[in-house]
């Protein structure tokens, strides 16, 4: 079983200024959490140990939010306050943090090179730290991607979810080669394609395994244009050289939300905020009244 994850977590996040201007996207609230917090309970919840987040410049309030706060929960303590005190209960996560820096923003490629030393010899799982699977993040497919793994001696393991014809040019997609039931081999990944030229509507949703060997294809990337070396380029290096690459195709339950931008923000929020035990159904009557249906 994969134990260890590295969590990219060092972006600008451009597309969400300026609430992103000082703080990290990965902390900005979706519902009542951080979406990283939702992020490192589903890795945690599929059997992960390990969790390094590579981070950059004012994204500290990550490393703040994992750490317990005494003096909090000495205040929240005294004043008798057990239903808050148990929103701390994350706090005692049964995983072990590592953080490390990108010194400059030179893509995601890049951000999962910095995390070699902490992935060692043993395979791992990338899982983007603006990216939720399934509605709070109650999604197993992390465990499933570790077990097909070794069951299938994959060199990389992708989660996709398919995507309308009209969307396919904002996603990596995949060209599917044979499979069976909840997996497919991919024979090559083409980045953003037009709906014409896209080898299918499969989109690489949030999630990956890989062996160590993906850090020698990352090292033979070139730059792009923007100076950044992408994730896709050594994914194409392995299915050049004939690696065993797999997608997992995601079970319709484990939808990817993934917020990187603001309408797909907003569509986040308000569908957890509905599905809030406490708060979603005095909030579902707050929207129909807001929409004019009541
Ligand atoms: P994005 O592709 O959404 O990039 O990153 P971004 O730079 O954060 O966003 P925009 O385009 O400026 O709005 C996907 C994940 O990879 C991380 C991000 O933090 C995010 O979790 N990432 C991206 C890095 O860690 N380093 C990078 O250089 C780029």
């Amino acid at each position: 079983m994969i134990r260890s994850a590295i969590v990219p977590v060092a972006g600008h996040g451009t597309r969400l200024l300026p609430a992103t201007k000082s703080q990290p996207k990965e902390m900005l609230p979706v519902a009542r959490k951080p979406i990283v917090q939702y992020v490192a309970e589903e890795l945690v919840s599929n059997g992960i140990e390990n969790i390094c987040f590579i981070t950059g410049r004012s994204k500290t309030s990550i490393e703040d939010h994992f750490d317990s706060d005494p003096e909090l929960t000495r205040v929240l303590t005294e004043g008798k306050k057990q239903d808050l005190l148990d929103e701390l209960k994350f706090e005692e996560l049964a995983a072990k943090f590592y953080y490390t820096r990108q010194r400059v923003q030179r893509g995601l490629g890049d951000a999962i090179l910095c995390g070699e030393n902490f992935a060692g010899e043993s395979p791992f799982l990338v899982a983007l730290g603006d990216s939720i699977l399934g509605i709070n993040g109650l999604s197993r497919s992390v465990a499933r991607m570790s077990e097909l793994f070794v069951e299938l001696r994959a060199t990389c393991i992708i989660a996709v979810e398919e995507v309308p014809e009209d969307e396919v040019h904002h996603y990596g997609i995949i060209d599917p080669g044979e499979g069976e039931g909840d997996w497919t081999r991919i024979r090559n990944i083409v980045e953003k394609p037009s709906k014409d030229s896209a080898p299918s509507r499969y989109a690489v949703a949030g999630r990956y395994a890989f062996s160590p060997i993906i850090f020698d294809m990352i090292r033979r990337v070139l730059p792009d244009k923007r100076g950044e070396i992408q994730l896709t380029n050594a994914i194409q290096l392995l299915c050049e050289e004939g690696k065993r690459v797999v997608a997992l195709k995601l079970p319709p339950q484990d939808k990817r939300y993934d917020i990187g931008n603001f309408p797909s923000y907003f569509e986040t929020f308000v569908e957890f905020a509905l599905a809030d035990p406490l708060y979603g159904a005095d909030f579902r009557v707050t929207l129909e009244r807001l929409l004019g249906r009541k």
